[in-house]
């Protein structure tokens, strides 16, 4: 029997990186379940890419029954689970005294706690399957910090130290988990932080931290997607537990 089309899972699909990671998954020839938020982006996204490639579930990854719905989803729809890319991230900004407990739970809750829920259930149906490969979005915040960002770099952080743990406790079941750390990449949700200092334009504000890096330039979604299909392919197979910097040079220089 020949072996069925790779079934991809995408949380946080429906724009950004989530979204070229998807289209570039398609591009191989796999199948992509987009699981987000954001249902009209979502459905549009799916519909373009065709409904033998990819299918849409809608799912707030805050809560751990929408995210197992969109596993069972995936799996109805493209009859097992392949490779999961854990990508949905937000920030909420604040010194520690600022920053009210919510906002630190939602961060740790939506950006980290999320990821464990995917990777167990991963965990679940890759020991059943023979194997698969977990991609985990960490950030340049996980290696070094910014003022403000104690939340979301501390989850980042953390999501190392979870992909490290998942991928030694389960190399023996065939499943490889590794994480992934991009710089400033040219998102919706960059162009939504550049739009929000009133007394700044936001091209210039782009500009400022295109400048941090040393490839002065903010990053494409597709160059990251790019990672992402190749940490997911063969050609990695001998890759786990590691993180990926893909981030302009930034972590590579002390004083800018
Ligand atoms: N863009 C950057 O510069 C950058 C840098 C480092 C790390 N990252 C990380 O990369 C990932 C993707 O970032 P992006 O820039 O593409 O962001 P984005 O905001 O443009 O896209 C994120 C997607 O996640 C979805 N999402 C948000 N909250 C959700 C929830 N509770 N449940 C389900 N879906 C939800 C959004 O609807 C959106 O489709 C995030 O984890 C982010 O922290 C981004």
């Amino acid at each position: 029997m020949s072996k069925r089309t790779n079934s991809v899972l995408v949380f946080g699909g429906a724009r950004g990186i989530g979204a070229a990671t998807a289209r570039a998954f398609v591009k191989e020839g796999a199948c992509v379940t987009i699981a987000d938020v954001l249902e009209e982006e979502g459905r549009a996204l799916a519909a373009e890419l065709g409904s033998d490639h990819a299918a849409f579930a809608p799912c707030d990854v805050g809560a751990a029954d929408q995210i197992n719905a969109a596993f069972d989803i995936a799996i109805q729809q493209f009859g097992g689970i392949d490779v999961v890319f854990n990508n949905v991230g937000i920030a909420r900004y604040g010194t520690v005294d600022q920053l009210s407990l919510e906002d630190w739970d939602l961060t740790l809750q939506v950006n980290l706690t999320a990821q464990f829920i995917a990777c167990k259930r991963a965990v679940q149906e890759m020991k059943r399957s023979g194997g698969g490969v977990i991609i985990n979005t960490a950030s340049i915040l996980g290696h070094a910090s910014q003022k403000t960002t104690a939340a979301y770099a501390a989850s980042k952080a953390a999501i190392m130290g979870l992909t490290r743990t998942v991928a030694i406790d389960h190399a023996a079941d065939g499943i490889r988990c590794v994480s992934i750390s991009p710089g400033t990449i040219d998102t919706p949700l960059v162009q939504i932080a550049a739009r929000t200092f009133k007394d700044r334009r936001p091209e210039d504000l782009e500009r400022e931290w295109a400048a941090h890096h040393p490839l002065n330039r903010l990053g494409k979604p597709e160059e990251v997607a790019a990672t992402v299909v190749f940490l997911a392919s063969s050609g990695a197979g001998f890759i786990t537990g590691s993180d990926f910097l893909i981030d302009g040079g930034i972590r590579s220089e002390l004083y800018a």
